[in-house]
């Protein structure tokens, strides 16, 4: 049993088949070269996938991730050696940058009073000119909602064999949603992981990215700069230094 959802060195091989490239890192390689950001960091950067993609002659990117487990693969996949991996949490930014990025809804991981600080450090981190972006699922969509047993249930072929899965939520308190990711593979035994996510509406983002001195917020309802509406699935955020 492990505190980390991200720990189970087997499940990790799954993870980027799950989760491909798609809008997402488009956004965020498009906003890198329009910023032409020279030194980036990626926090919550897991198995590295757009972290690598970001890397270039003449730009630095920096990788930062609390697992060793995703870190662990991230470090082995092809192109890993022109990103420098750390682990651990927003404590380790060294500034000052010009992009921070933290994608794949990775601050919804961070308790309050890490985001505290966790922006904090990011504002800090930013130079005159730099961004701080990430998006954050929108509380308004209530997509937890479908995260049962029977909406979610289904067995695949994977490269560990055939795999069922299915998630559950257990505990709904305010913002902070509990669940259970479940994952039954060929020996039977059912691999279970907890995780908890905050879903922060826009207006408690943007308070807390002031609090941190952040300003010039922008938030968007998606990756094309569609308009935040109630049941918009995604906040799509940035924010520079004020
Ligand atoms: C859903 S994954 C996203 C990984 C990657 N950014 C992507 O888009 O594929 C969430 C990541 O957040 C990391 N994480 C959890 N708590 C964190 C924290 N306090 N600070 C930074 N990253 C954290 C996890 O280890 C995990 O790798």
């Amino acid at each position: 049993v492990t505190s980390d959802p991200y720990g189970d060195p087997d499940l990790v091989a799954l993870y980027d088949i799950d989760n491909p490239p798609g809008e997402d890192h488009e956004y965020y390689r498009a906003l890198a070269d329009r910023l032409q950001a020279r030194r980036i960091v990626d926090l919550g950067c897991g198995t590295g996938l757009l972290t690598r993609t970001l890397a270039r002659p003449g730009r630095s990117v920096v990788g930062i991730d609390p697992s060793p487990t995703m870190l662990d693969w991230a470090r082995r996949q092809p192109g890993a050696e022109d990103v420098i991996w750390i682990e651990g949490g927003a404590d380790a930014i060294a500034g000052p940058v010009d992009l921070v990025l933290c994608t794949g809804n990775a601050i919804m991981h961070v308790d309050d009073a890490a985001l505290r600080t966790a922006f904090a450090r990011v504002s800090a981190a930013v130079g005159p000119d730099g961004m701080f972006a990430f998006e954050s699922r929108n509380p308004g969509a209530r997509e937890w909602e479908g995260w049962t047993r029977e909406r979610t249930y289904g067995s695949r072929r994977t490269s560990l064999g055939l795999l069922t899965e299915w998630i559950e939520v257990v505990e709904v308190e305010g913002e902070r949603v509990s669940f259970e990711a479940h994952n039954v593979l060929p020996d039977g035994a059912d691999r279970v992981y907890t995780s908890v996510l905050y879903f922060r509406s826009a207006d408690v983002l943007r308070a807390a990215l002031i609090d941190a001195g952040l300003g010039d917020i922008e938030i968007d309802g998606g990756w094309r700069a569609e308009p935040v509406e109630d049941t918009s699935r995604l906040l799509v955020v940035r924010a520079r230094r004020s």
